[in-house]
């Protein structure tokens, strides 16, 4: 069910501290149904803090988090993924002695019911889930174009193939949203063209929003439908991507006048 406001995952005035670090000082976000909403700022700027609270890794000193309108800021990662919030990580997370189809496939383990006299007794309810979730990662597969490499181990890899995998064990947690952590940073241009895509199908024929954060601008104004510009754990601007490029604050304080000439 989608809010009447149409935001389906809500950041209220977080506040996060490290020590001495306000990580963020009292940020708020809306991520509307259906959108691809970019984060963006300089390093340190509070980016992966905020995705980490979204995913429940980070508990907020202060302020909640709604999904669906609901608050679950006590929920702990595990419900929140059970709940629907899916997420790949900054860097490579995938397993990489195991193939690109069983990496996968790792993805709807919080999904598996039946407990361990089902594990140990193969029944057939878990025998028909296991066929269901496999029919699925070949869905997933074909959809991320890996056929041609579903049995190669995932370690020979490139990185931007690699990073692929990941968002197929993502999407087999079957997300009502997606939150990826700069997806495509080490990427080639072709590879990030290709993730892009990926990206504004999994919005377009799933519907599922996307968060994520991006340093590359082309990108982001590319395929953006919002942007958030945070710094210094601050919000300093929130918009459409053409609005954003605009803002003054934002060339000054992270993009420089140079880089926004789109
Ligand atoms: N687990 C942690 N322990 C201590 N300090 C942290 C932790 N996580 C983040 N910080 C600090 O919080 C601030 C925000 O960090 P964060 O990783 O959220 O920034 P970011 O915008 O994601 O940066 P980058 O673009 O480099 O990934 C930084 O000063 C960072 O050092
Ligand atoms: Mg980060």
């Amino acid at each position: 069910m989608t809010p009447a406001n149409g935001s389906i995952l809500e950041a209220r005035d977080l506040c996060l501290r490290f020590g001495a670090v306000e990580a963020l000082r009292s940020v708020s976000l809306a991520v509307q149904a259906g959108s691809i909403h970019a984060l963006i700022g300089p390093n340190g700027a509070g980016k992966s803090s905020l995705l980490n609270c979204l995913s429940g890794f980070y508990r907020p000193w202060s302020g909640a988090v709604l999904f669906q309108d609901e608050d679950i800021s006590t929920a702990r990662p595990p419900m929140r993924s059970t709940l629907g919030i899916g997420r790949t990580f900054q860097g490579i997370q995938t397993y990489p002695s195991m193939t690109a189809r069983d990496n996968i496939l790792t993805g709807f383990h919080s999904r598996m019911s039946g407990g361990v006299f089902a594990a140990l007794f193969r029944t057939p309810a878990l025998i028909r889930q296991e066929e269901a979730f496999t029919a699925r990662a070949e869905e997933i597969i074909a959809f991320l174009e890996l056929e041609q490499d579903r049995h190669r181990v995932v370690g020979d890899m490139s990185y931007g193939l690699r990073k692929r995998v990941d968002l197929g064990r993502a999407l087999a947690t079957d997300p009502k949203i997606l939150i990826m952590d700069e997806p495509m940073a080490g990427m080639s241009p072709e590879e990030k063209g290709d993730l892009a895509r990926f990206i504004l199908d999994i919005r377009d024929h799933f519907g599922i929003p996307v968060v994520l954060v991006e340093h590359d601008m082309d990108v982001v104004m590319d395929i953006s439908d919002r942007v958030t510009v945070l710094e210094f754990g601050e919000v300093i601007a929130e918009g459409p991507p053409e609005r954003i490029a605009d803002d003054e604050r934002v060339i000054t304080a992270y993009l420089g006048a140079a880089e926004v000439a789109v």
